[in-house]
């Protein structure tokens, strides 16, 4: 239906969704629509957006690790706290970023139990990394 909407008014823009959970599938819909946007899967599989840039805008940028990722986040997620932001609002959005990976169910744990207590330290965060057993 949204295929036949975008060719009966194609000088109007069309962004698919519901669900899409891999890139693969995300660029096939670019031959019939605008654009694609990504709900759910955003959030069970965070790591999935790490590739966007590469597949979609040709960045040659190397991809972070996860680990990587995490440590980037962290100068941000200090300044936020110390503006008394909770730490949950901004760990909630990469609670599923190891999904999969050994450790990943004691990296959730952690950050949803001691990560929704305010104030949260950012050592919850650090906490939550050691629980990890893979570097990847
Ligand atoms: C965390 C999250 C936040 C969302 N926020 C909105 C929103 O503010 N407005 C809206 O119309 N839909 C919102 N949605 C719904 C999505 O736009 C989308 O329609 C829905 O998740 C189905 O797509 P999906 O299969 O990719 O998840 C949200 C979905 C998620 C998972």
């Amino acid at each position: 239906m949204v295929y036949r909407l975008k060719k009966t008014y194609p000088q109007w823009q069309f962004i698919i969704n519901g669900g899409i959970t891999d890139l693969p599938t995300a660029q096939a819909q670019l031959q019939y629509v605008d654009g694609v946007m990504l709900g759910r899967a955003a959030y069970h599989d965070p790591y999935l957006l790490s590739q966007v840039d590469a597949v979609f805008f040709n960045d040659g940028h190397a991809v972070p690790t996860r680990f990587e990722i995490v440590e980037q986040l962290l100068p941000y997620i200090e300044t936020e706290i110390a503006a008394g932001t909770r730490l949950h609002s901004i760990t909630k959005h990469i609670t599923g970023l190891f999904n999969g990976l050994p450790g990943a169910r004691s990296w959730r744990r952690t950050l949803s139990e001691q990560g929704v207590k305010y104030p949260a330290d950012i050592d919850v965060v650090r906490r939550a990394l050691a629980q990890l057993k893979c570097k990847e």
